[in-house]
């Protein structure tokens, strides 16, 4: 286990008493007792432990706002609001869930291709800080629908950019997307806002890619951001008052990953915010994190309900799965299958012993949590936790596949 550099890092935010794992003060075993297993469990101490840590370590003149799509629960969404962040919202019912927190709609920014009618009315209607508008169609329909609403709706423009966020899990940018408009092609959009009478144009949104662990990847996508933003000025309305400026940062999730050294994005983000000052001079920017802030307080935890050898491979059944679990099956976008960091949570201190393949009770190979992890000897009952598994879990996996019994959620 002392080799794995993901395990290693995700433990350092946890507390542990007689070599057993504590979530939020509490054992697998007294958080099993109260709600039995398979169960979520997020440990908010660990999640302000992310947000703080990234807080300081960016310039003051930028703000966090929390990507609701990396877990939707209504205690994390008060959680974040009560730290002070913003939000990024990608749908009606996510922007009514941080509505319902309380949280100030002028810290809403909400993007995402192919918004319906219904949505930018909500948005509209909601008067939140920025809709993201991800193409000339959906901006003309926006102006339509707040002017029927008479109101005036905040915009922005989602960039699509010329540039990748290198060595990232997921590419947003560069290249043909389904996202933003063409970086481009921003200048003749611009030159369209005197026709929307309806629109208050703010800036600009570019969210270039996310998982990403290279510090030197991440700063040099906002640099290359930061310099779009500034050769797109001649063509503003008005000079951007906000600029979204993405994020993509990531976790370990697998053996070899290191944390991101975040201080190091801070620091150059600050010196390119500098040099940029006396262009932008009023422009307030952000960047929008839902991984990197609860991705690592997140644990999944089943226990093993059977062992079973087959053909010189050991196989731990758990009472969970895929269905509950899709990222940790390697699903959710992996192009290539690695295990998420695996421990017995109640065994920390027993050294490796064996390969142990764990898997769940679907009726498909693909229900697999772990391949020839190495773990102490399994035993029945044994909890087995998934870390790194706060964000893209519970509401981005298949949940009603086989109609298995459901999986809990518990805020800590
Ligand atoms: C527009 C946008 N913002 C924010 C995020 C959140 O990314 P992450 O959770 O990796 O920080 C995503 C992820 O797909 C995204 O598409």
């Amino acid at each position: 286990m002392k080799d794995n550099q993901a395990v290693k890092s995700i433990l350092q935010y946890f507390d542990t008493r007689n070599g057993k794992l504590l979530i939020g003060g509490r054992t697998c075993k007294q958080i099993a007792d109260r709600i039995g297993t398979p169960f979520y469990a997020y440990d908010l101490g660990v999640a302000e432990k992310k947000f703080k840590m990234l807080k300081k370590a960016l310039p003051t003149e930028v703000n966090i706002h929390y990507a609701i799509k990396a877990n939707p629960h209504p205690e994390i969404i008060s959680f974040f609001k009560n730290l002070g962040a913003g939000f990024d919202v990608a749908s009606k019912g996510e922007l009514e869930k941080v509505l319902k927190s309380g949280a100030d709609p002028d810290t809403i920014g909400f993007a995402g291709p192919g918004k319906q009618k219904n949505e930018i009315k909500a948005a509209c209607e909601a008067e939140i800080g920025s809709l993201n508008a991800e193409s000339v169609t959906e901006l003309e329909r926006a102006d339509k629908i707040a002017g029927n609403l008479n109101k005036k709706l905040n915009v922005s423009l989602r960039v699509n950019p010329a540039y990748e966020l290198v060595g990232s899990g997921m590419r947003m940018g560069g290249g043909p997307k389904q996202f933003g408009i063409d970086q481009e092609k921003i200048p003749q959009v611009l030159a369209m806002f005197f026709q929307w009478k309806n629109l208050e144009f703010k800036g600009f949104h570019i969210f270039a890619g996310s998982q990403n662990l290279s510090a030197e990847s991440i700063s040099s996508s906002f640099k290359k951001a930061v310099e779009a933003v500034i050769s797109f000025l001649p063509y503003c309305p008005k000079p951007p008052s906000m600029v979204n400026l993405g994020g993509g940062f990531g976790i370990p999730y697998y053996k070899n990953d290191e944390e991101l050294d975040i201080q190091t994005v801070g620091r150059r983000l600050s010196s390119c915010l500098a040099d940029s000052k006396s262009t932008l001079k009023h422009t307030r920017f952000v960047v929008e994190t839902g991984r990197y802030l609860v991705g690592e307080c997140g644990i999944y935890v089943s226990r093993i309900i059977d062992i079973k050898e087959s053909r010189g491979e050991t196989f731990a059944v758990i009472d969970g799965g895929m269905h509950h679990h899709l990222a940790a099956s390697g699903n959710f976008g992996q192009v290539i299958k690695r295990n998420f960091p695996i421990i017995l949570p109640d065994r920390l201190k027993e050294p490796p012993a064996q390969t142990i393949n764990i898997v769940g009770p679907l009726c498909t190979p693909l229900d697999r949590l772990g391949t020839k992890v190495l773990l102490p000897e399994p035993k029945i009952n044994d909890f087995v936790a998934v870390l790194g598994s706060g964000a893209y879990g519970y509401s981005a996996s298949p949940l009603s596949f086989l109609s298995h019994q459901n999986v809990i959620e518990v805020v800590l």
